[in-house]
C-alpha cells in the first residue's frame, strides 16, 4: 500500500453546495491558483451539468491551473457524463467523478432504481467516463447507511468497468470513527480488483468528519475529500487544513503516511475563502482560527516564554500564519510584491500597484499595519465582481433622527447619485438610502463585525447576508470606518447579486 495519502479538495463543488457561500468565475479562479500553491493533489472544480455559469467556470480552471488533476462531478447520466468532460477536456491530468447511491432508502425513496438497475447504469457511467479520461473517480452516497455486501457488489463491478478510485461517502455524516473505519477495512479486503485507490468524504453531522476521514486512512484509505476550512453542505465537510497538519504531526500514528500539501499555504487559503464566500471562521477553530495559536493564561504566557513547545505543538509559520510589522508607507512596489509573495499571493503588476496605494493610505490612517490588515486590502481586491453600484460617498449623523447621505456611482449613469434617507439607526438610515438609490430592495439575514487587527485604529471587516427576491447573497466590506465597511459590504452583496443575475442560465441546478 503506498505511503502517500491524496488529498481531493472540494471547496468549489461540495464547499460551494454550502447556502450562500457560492462564487462567480473569477473568485473560483483565485481558489484554484491557491489549491494549486497548497500543492493539493486533486480540485473538484464544480459540477458542470448543475449551470452553464459552473460549466464555464470548470473549464476555465481545467485551462488555466498546472500541477492538480482537475476533476469535474456527474451523477450518472449520459448528458452529465458528456458535459463533465467536456469541461475538464482543457486539462492535462482530469478526472470524471461520477457518483449513484448505495443505501435503499436513497435507491427506493429517491432514486427510483432496483439496486440491479443501480449497478448497471454506475458500470455504463464509468466505462462512458472512460472515453474522456482514464482517470474515473466512483462514489455511491450514503455508504455509512448501506448494505455492506451490496456495496462490495457494486464497487466490484464500477473497479471492473474501470474506474480507478473508489470513494465511500459518508454522505449524512452518520458514521463513528471505529465504525467508519470497520466499513473502509471490509471494503478494502473485500472488492478484489488491484490497482485501485480508496477514498473517503465524511460530512460532520456529527462532528466526526475529520475523526472519521483519519480512521479511514488508518484502514486503508488513500484519499482523503476535504475542503478549505470545513465548508460543505450542511455542517460542512472534512476540513483540509486539520486532517494534513494531523497526518503531518503524528507520523508514528499514521505510519509515516505522508500528503504533498504545502502546509505554509494552509492559512492564506482559509483566509481567501473565508472572504470571498462570506463564510466567517469561527475563533477557536483548529489550525485557522483567530485563537489557535493564542495564550491568554498568565501560566500558559509564562511557560510559553519559557519554551514554545510547553504548549504549542506546532508553530504558526509552519501553516503560513505570521504577524511582523513590516508593512509602511515607504514601501515600494518590488517590496511589496516580495512580501505578498512570501503570503502566498502571486499578483499582476497592476494588482501589486493598487495595492501598494491603499497599504500607503492605511499607513497614513493608522499607526502599524500588519500582515492581516494586508491580507484583507488583497482579498478585496479578489472580491472585485462587477461594480454596478460603488460608493463614492458617505455621511452619517445619528443622534435623535438618525440620516445618511450616501452618493453612488452607477454603470453606465453619466452622474453620480446622491440622497438622502433617514431610518432606525445610522445603518438602517444607509441601508434604506442605498435601496432608494439602486431601486432594489435588500434585507438583512446576518450581520456581523470584526476586527481585522488589534488596536483602537484596527480595521473593521463587516460581513453580511442579504436577501434580494428569495436569493441569499454575502458580502464583505472593510474599513477604518465601521459605517463605510457596513456600506461597501452591502453594495459588494447586492453587485454580486445583480452579477449573477446577469449572468444566470435557465438550466437549475440539481439537487444531490
Ligand atoms: O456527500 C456526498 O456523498 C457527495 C458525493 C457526491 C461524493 O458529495
Ligand atoms: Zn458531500
Amino acid at each position: 500500500m503506498n505511503d502517500q495519502v491524496l488529498i481531493f479538495d472540494t471547496t468549489l463543488r461540495d464547499g460551494e453546495q454550502c447556502p450562500g457561500a457560492s462564487m462567480n468565475t473569477r473568485e473560483k479562479l483565485e481558489v484554484a491558483r491557491q489549491l494549486a500553491r497548497l500543492k493539493v493533489d486533486i480540485i473538484e472544480a464544480g459540477f458542470p451539468i448543475a449551470s452553464d455559469g459552473d460549466f464555464e467556470a470548470v473549464k476555465a480552471i481545467a485551462t488555466e491551473i498546472q500541477g492538480p488533476c482537475i476533476a469535474a462531478l456527474a451523477r450518472t447520466s449520459e448528458k452529465d457524463i458528456i458535459r463533465a468532460g467536456e469541461a475538464i477536456a482543457p486539462a492535462a491530468k482530469r478526472r470524471i467523478h461520477t457518483f449513484s447511491s448505495g443505501s435503499d432508502i436513497h435507491l427506493k425513496t429517491m432514486l427510483n432504481v432496483s439496486r440491479a438497475e443501480n449497478i448497471k447504469r454506475s458500470v455504463a457511467a464509468v466505462q462512458l467516463a472512460r472515453k474522456y479520461t482514464t482517470d474515473v473517480e466512483y462514489s455511491a452516497q450514503d455508504t455509512t447507511r448501506s448494505d455492506r455486501d451490496y456495496l462490495v457488489e457494486l464497487y466490484t463491478a464500477v473497479a471492473e468497468a474501470g474506474a480507478t478510485t473508489l470513494n465511500i461517502p459518508d454522505t449524512v455524516g452518520y458514521a463513528i470513527p471505529g465504525e467508519y473505519s470497520a466499513l473502509i477495512a471490509f471494503l478494502v479486503a473485500n472488492v478484489k480488483v488491484t490497482g485501485v485507490i480508496f477514498s473517503v468524504h465524511c460530512h460532520d453531522d456529527l462532528g466526526m468528519a475529520v475523526a472519521n476521514s483519519l480512521a479511514a486512512v488508518q484502514a486503508g484509505a488513500r484519499q482523503i475529500e476535504c475542503t478549505i476550512n470545513g465548508l460543505g453542505e450542511r455542517a460542512g465537510n472534512t476540513s483540509l487544513e486539520e486532517v494534513v497538519m494531523a497526518l503531518k504531526m503524528r507520523p508514528e500514528i499514521f505510519g509515516g503516511l505522508t500528503t504533498g500539501i504545502d502546509t505554509r499555504q494552509i492559512y492564506p487559503a482559509s483566509r481567501l475563502v473565508s472572504h470571498l464566500t462570506g463564510m466567517v471562521v469561527q475563533r477557536n477553530k483548529a489550525i485557522v482560527g483567530d485563537n489557535a495559536f493564542a495564550h491568554e493564561s498568565g501560566i500558559h504566557q509564562h511557560g510559553m516564554l519559557k519554551n514554545r513547545a510547553n504548549y504549542e505543538i506546532m508553530c504558526a509559520e509552519d501553516v503560513g500564519r505570521t504577524s511582523e510589522l513590516t508593512w509602511g508607507k515607504h514601501m515600494g512596489n518590488h517590496a511589496v510584491r516580495k512580501k505578498l509573495e512570501e503570503m502566498g499571493y502571486k499578483l499582476s503588476d497592476d494588482e501589486v500597484r493598487r495595492i501598494t496605494d491603499q497599504i500607503k493610505t492605511l499607513a497614513d490612517k493608522k499607526k502599524s499595519v500588519y500582515d492581516e490588515d494586508v491580507r484583507a486590502i488583497v482579498e478585496g481586491q479578489f472580491t472585485e465582481v462587477s461594480q454596478v453600484w460603488k460608493l463614492a460617498d458617505l455621511t452619517v449623523v445619528t443622534g435623535k433622527q438618525p440620516t445618511a447621505t450616501v452618493t453612488l456611482v452607477g454603470v453606465g449613469k453619466k452622474e453620480p447619485v446622491t440622497e438622502t434617507g433617514t431610518g432606525d439607526g445610522p445603518i438602517d438610515a444607509m441601508l434604506k438610502t442605498v435601496d432608494h438609490i439602486t431601486g432594489t430592495k435588500g434585507s438583512l439575514v446576518d450581520y456581523s463585525v470584526g476586527s481585522v487587527t488589534k488596536g483602537k485604529d484596527a480595521i473593521g471587516e463587516v460581513s453580511v447576508r442579504v436577501e434580494f427576491a428569495g436569493r441569499i447573497v454575502t458580502g464583505k466590506g472593510t474599513s477604518t470606518d465601521i459605517i463605510e465597511a457596513s456600506a461597501l459590504a452591502y453594495l459588494n452583496a447586492l453587485n454580486r447579486y445583480l452579477d449573477e443575475q446577469s449572468r444566470r442560465s435557465p438550466t437549475e441546478k440539481p439537487v444531490l
